[in-house]
């Protein structure tokens, strides 16, 4: 279905939990947080409801995130439901990769076909700066498991951050010579919440780009240098993988935009980094049934705003990216 700027909306990500194990400071406070009671987080049940519906409206895409979408118990329970409604073509997840060695195959059998994996840094100590309680090992080992459990082709997310892990760019660009993996750098947005990082810390995708062609040789664009989803892509002569850098503040991909998210909460959202938010949680839990859900995704779709306006300072204040799932 296309919304009211022609835009063919197909691909909806959805938070399972606003929890994570980690605290990476672009993301999470150490401290004072708050998170959404379990009563009040959809049930694997209710998450099939609302999918249902969403298939009949043309989404095709879906993704689970989180928080950590793999701190959900029922997480391989959420997968085996998704991924038997028909009209879901693709089901992957965004993960920290922590929990994989333990449930990967099981994902992987229950239905889902890919992940994409958060590591900000290949170094231990670099890591355990910006990505706080993380472990490169675990990581490591995440990434290990995903790939033997075939949830492949693996992407690789890192946020470059000024004075965090900016030496971190290369080392994570120079993987791609020996591994197939799509490494995507990814830039820093500005988010409401108590977390440490400023806008000084923001560094562009020019400049992370600059930093690998100085150490390690052009980068050439692949697909004719269009986007791949909201990532452009290139590669190193003679490399394995490809490297991608997702540009939402230096380049904005409003025009292209397709997708929306539902936050652990219940409440749709129609663009990332805009407030507006419709409550879906309230129509499930007041009896609303599957034609209700499907007029209200209709509704969300015309009411998807045209895109976000960071270049003006406007940015969204009530949520943090940990409760709307990246
Ligand atoms: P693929 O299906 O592999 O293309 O994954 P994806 O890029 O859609 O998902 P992923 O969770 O790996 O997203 C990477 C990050 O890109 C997100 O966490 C956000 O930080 C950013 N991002 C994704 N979509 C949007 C968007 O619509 N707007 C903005 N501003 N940023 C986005
Ligand atoms: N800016 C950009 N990306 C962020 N992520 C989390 N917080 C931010 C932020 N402030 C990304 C992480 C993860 C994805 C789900 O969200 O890199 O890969
Ligand atoms: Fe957790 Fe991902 Fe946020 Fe890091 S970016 S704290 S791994 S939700």
């Amino acid at each position: 279905m296309k919304d009211g700027f022609g835009r063919e909306i197909n691909y909806l990500r959805l938070s399972l939990t606003d929890r994570c194990n980690l605290r990476c400071v672009y993301c999470m406070p150490m401290q004072g947080l708050t998170f959404v009671p379990g009563a009040e987080l959809l049930t694997a049940e209710e998450l099939e409801k609302v999918v249902c519906a969403a298939v009949d409206v043309g989404f095709n895409k879906v993704r689970l995130t989180g928080g950590e979408p793999t701190l959900r118990q029922d997480v391989v329970d959420i997968v085996r439901r998704l991924a038997r409604i028909e009209g879901v073509d693709q089901l992957v997840m965004t993960t920290n990769g922590y929990r994989l060695p333990y449930i990967a195959q099981d994902l992987a059998a229950a239905g889902l076909k890919r992940v994409n994996i958060h590591v900000d840094s290949l170094n231990k100590d670099g890591l355990a700066k910006i990505m706080r309680l993380g472990s490169f090992d675990k990581a490591w080992a995440g990434i290990e498991a995903a790939e033997k459990a075939g949830l492949t082709p693996i992407k690789l997310n890192a946020v470059i951050t000024r004075d965090y892990n900016d030496s971190a760019a290369v080392e994570l660009a120079r993987l791609t010579l020996e591994k197939s993996w799509q490494i995507r750098f990814i830039e820093l947005m500005p988010f409401a919440g108590p977390t440490e990082i400023q806008l000084e810390n923001y560094v562009s995708s020019d400049e992370v780009k600059s930093w690998i062609e100085a150490e390690l040789g052009p980068l050439f664009p692949i697909n004719e240098g269009k986007l791949d989803g909201e990532a452009r892509v290139y590669r190193l002569a003679g490399s394995l993988g490809t490297i991608g850098f997702i540009s939402p503040v230096s380049n904005p991909y409003c025009d292209d935009c397709n997708r929306m998210r539902l936050t652990a909460d219940g409440r749709l959202r129609m663009c990332l980094l805009t407030e507006g938010e419709l409550d879906f949680r309230q129509t499930l839990r007041s009896g609303g049934n599957h034609r209700d859900l499907v007029a209200l995704f209709e509704r969300a779709i015309q009411a998807k705003p045209v895109g976000h306006s960071l270049r003006s300072g406007l940015f969204a204040e009530n949520r943090t990216m940990s409760q709307i799932g990246g």
